[in-house]
């Protein structure tokens, strides 16, 4: 799909339907609907008021036969212009084009509003390619399937250079977000540990990053007891993978080093505890967090900020078999540490909290995020409209918020008192995997806690953001990409000053 601008009268604007805004509040006589009600006489005022009267999710079609050069008119709801932000403007293109691509459109123009500057062209850009992406993978397409070719933004021409450069941010964002979703719509034969850490090793050749991978002996030579013990019941190997970022001419030395972190469980049967059979396909994308990590990566690869970012996956398959590690069992993490086995379904703690020591202690990791769809409790606690955010500093909480809230993706902070770590004490070992049945996100990030010890540190619990269940007018069902866009804002934002 290629991106363009054009600096001229929107009606003179050839295209298969060009996209029009509209605001809860508007009339005929605002911008730039006044001009199209000008050149289209009796058109606009049967639909507005009627079929659109501005509401957020509100799309009409409206076929031209002259008046202005576009062939059809597409207006779309926004909902009312004060809660117009860059997530809704995100999701009103990202609908657009999913309307757009049904009706077999190729050309699309879109005519935004004011005002309209570099976030905005990447706001556009990220949820056009958001919303047309198809996760049917393996599906053989229709011969006669048309798609968008072309998407043009009509700006004023003094803006067109800096809407260029949006467009080029958006594309990025974008590519690395269905870049990471593909990842988790790949099905757990296809996508195994090895074959994800090939796919980030063929990224980090493209883009200019370096990329390390520990095997099984590795990670034995290591003492990554916890990660070797999750994927020892499967004939998958089990990987941890390094992605680095370094900015140009940097020592390093004494800066930031930001350390990203993610599950990649890809396949969770829930081993020897198995998981019920119901929906347990979906399982595919328990290395979602793992996906965001790498499409993240791909971002920051390309937009060069000024700090040193690592990326790290912890991917194993958790099976049961004659050789899976078992209830009860005593394993010795990387950093030293016991942890009683008590439930072989609480994995993703088991896999993370090594990965989380190495970051640490062998990455020099002076700020952690790590993202993991970690517990079905998030779900009950939060839905699926915001990730559960948990961590140690309050800085570098109040940072990962900020990235969230600035790049449109929901995070809910959940408590982390002391407390609660009573639950995850042990008889045996130093801690256990599995607390009571309450608070289930909360003991499982105490877990974690005691892995990345005095670093600033935050988990973002994603279980219940990461899948989609249904289509939604801008987003195909299936994996969403959540995190990406936080991670990488929140890289713009170190680089922009340093975090306490
Ligand atoms: N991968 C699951 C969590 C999950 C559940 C993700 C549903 C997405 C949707 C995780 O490994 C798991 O099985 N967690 C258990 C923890 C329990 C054993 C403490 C859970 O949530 O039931
Ligand atoms: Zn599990
Ligand atoms: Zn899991």
């Amino acid at each position: 799909m290629k991106f363009d601008v054009w600096t001229r009268d929107a009606r003179t604007l050839a295209a298969d339907a060009l996209v029009l805004f509209v605001f809860e509040e508007d009339t005929l006589n605002t911008p730039p609907l006044d001009g199209f009600n000008e050149a289209l006489p009796g058109l606009l005022p049967n639909v507005m008021g009627r079929e659109m009267r501005g509401k957020m999710g509100e799309t009409v079609t409206l076929h031209l036969a002259g008046g202005v050069e576009a062939k059809r008119l597409l207006l779309v709801g926004a909902g009312p212009a004060a809660d117009f932000d860059l997530r809704a403007l995100r999701r009103c293109s990202a609908q657009a084009a999913r309307v757009a691509t049904k009706k077999g459109v190729t050309t699309l123009g879109i005519v935004p509003r004011s005002p309209f500057e570099l976030a905005h062209a990447a706001a556009v850009a990220d949820g056009v390619l958001t919303g047309v992406y198809d996760p049917a993978l393996y599906r053989k397409p229709k011969e006669d399937t048309k798609h968008i070719d072309s998407v043009t933004l009509c700006v004023e021409p003094q803006l067109a250079e800096v809407v260029q450069a949006g467009i080029n941010r958006g594309v990025t964002l974008a590519e690395a977000v269905n870049f990471a979703r593909t990842l988790a719509q790949e099905p757990s034969n296809k996508l195994t540990p090895v074959e994800m850490a090939r796919r980030a090793q063929a990224m980090a050749e493209q883009e200019g990053l370096t990329c390390l991978v520990l095997g099984r002996a590795a990670m034995m030579e290591l003492g990554m007891g916890a990660l070797l013990a999750v994927g020892q019941g499967s004939a998958q190997e089990p990987q941890l993978i390094r992605l680095s970022y370094r900015p140009a001419g940097s020592t390093a030395d004494g800066h930031m080093r930001l350390a990203l972190v993610g599950k990649g469980i890809t396949f969770d049967t829930g081993g020897i505890c198995l998981k019920p059979r119901d929906a347990m396909w979906e399982m595919k994308y328990d290395m979602s967090g793992g996906a965001a990590v790498i499409g993240a990566m791909q971002a920051i690869a390309r937009l060069k900020p000024p700090i040193a970012v690592d990326g790290y996956v912890a991917a194993a398959e958790n099976m049961p078999s004659a050789a899976s590690y078992k209830p009860g069992d005593v394993l010795h993490a990387y950093n030293g540490k016991t942890i009683e086995v008590i439930d072989t379904d609480a994995e993703g703690r088991l896999v993370l909290c090594d990965a989380l020591a190495y970051a640490r202690k062998d990455g020099g990791a002076t700020h952690i995020v790590d993202l993991a769809t970690l517990t079905g409790a998030v779900m009950v606690a939060l839905g699926q409209e915001r990730a559960g955010l948990m961590g140690t500093d309050t800085a570098w909480i109040e940072s990962v918020k900020a990235a969230a809230a600035a790049a449109g993706e929901k995070v809910w902070q959940l408590p982390l008192d002391e407390e609660y770590g009573e639950l995850m004490k042990s008889d045996i070992a130093d801690i256990k995997n599995l607390g009571n049945r309450y608070a289930g996100s909360i003991t499982a990030a105490w877990f974690l806690r005691e892995f990345v010890e005095d670093t600033p540190w935050v988990h973002l619990d994603i279980a219940g953001v990461a899948w989609l269940d249904a289509d939604k007018p801008d987003l195909a069902k299936g994996p969403t990409g959540f995190g990406v866009r936080t991670l990488v804002q929140l890289v713009e934002q170190m680089s922009a000053g340093p975090v306490k």
